[in-house]
């Protein structure tokens, strides 16, 4: 498989980039959103499309391990590059943090979870009410959901961040970094 060169990046990390992309920026906002809300008809829209980007954050873990990180555009300073490297990091850490602590949260807590319909993990409802659903692990599920709801907030703030670097890049140092993700071969300063 073609691997990233500093001018180019592989059809692999553009791909995964913008499919993950995109779903946890749709699931962070729809799941702020339906817990303010309580809108408990979207709750198995929300943990299907939340188990099903595990595939995605999969795959492109291990891409990362067996391609690195891209190589930076331009020259830029220490911080900066510090900066754009934590952030990286929060947001693949965010990636793999957000899905377990859903669905420890979800498993754990009693409700189970399904994949579009596929019962993954079994309801434990209350044998006195069965409307009612007991906890497997009711501390771990608490921890579940402390871990799942500040990693919503976290990621919203690594997400501008990331989002303010990447406009820099393209409207103030005028260089390819955006361009480069979005599948143009560009000019490297090194
Ligand atoms: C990358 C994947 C995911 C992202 C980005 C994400 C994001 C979020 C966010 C930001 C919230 C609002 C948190 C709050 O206000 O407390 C939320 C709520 C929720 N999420 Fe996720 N989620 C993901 C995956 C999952 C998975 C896999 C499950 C379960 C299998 C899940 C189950 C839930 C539930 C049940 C709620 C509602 C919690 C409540 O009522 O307080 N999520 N999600
Ligand atoms: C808001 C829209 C987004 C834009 C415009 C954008 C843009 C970019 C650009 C231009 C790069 C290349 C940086 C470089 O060459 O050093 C990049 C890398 C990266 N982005 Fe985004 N991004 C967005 C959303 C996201 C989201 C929501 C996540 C994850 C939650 C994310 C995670 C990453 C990671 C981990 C990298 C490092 C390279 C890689 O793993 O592919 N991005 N992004």
């Amino acid at each position: 498989m073609r691997l990233d060169t500093p001018t180019r990046l592989s059809g692999s990390t553009i791909a995964l980039h913008w499919i993950v992309a995109v779903m946890m920026i749709v699931l962070t906002l729809s799941g702020l959103y339906m817990a303010q809300a309580k809108l408990y008809a979207l709750y198995p829209w929300h943990k299907s499309f939340g188990v099903l980007i595990v595939l995605f954050v999969a795959l492109r873990v291990l891409w990362r391990i067996r391609n690195g990180w891209p190589a930076h555009v331009g020259r830029y300073t220490q911080i900066e590059q510090w900066l754009a490297r934590v952030v990286h990091w929060l947001l693949i850490v965010g990636t793999v943090l957000m899905p377990v602590s859903g669905f420890m949260m979800s498993a754990l807590g009693g409700h189970g979870v399904s994949l579009f319909g596929l019962e993954l993990v079994a309801p434990n409802p209350d044998p006195a009410d069965p409307q009612q659903v007991v906890p497997i692990n009711a501390l771990l599920a608490q921890l579940g959901h402390w871990l799942h709801g500040l990693g919503g907030n976290l990621l919203i703030g690594a997400v501008a961040l990331h989002l303010v670097g990447a406009l820099k890049h393209h409207l103030i140092d005028r260089d390819g970094t955006l361009r480069r993700m979005l599948g143009a071969e560009v000019q490297v300063d090194s």
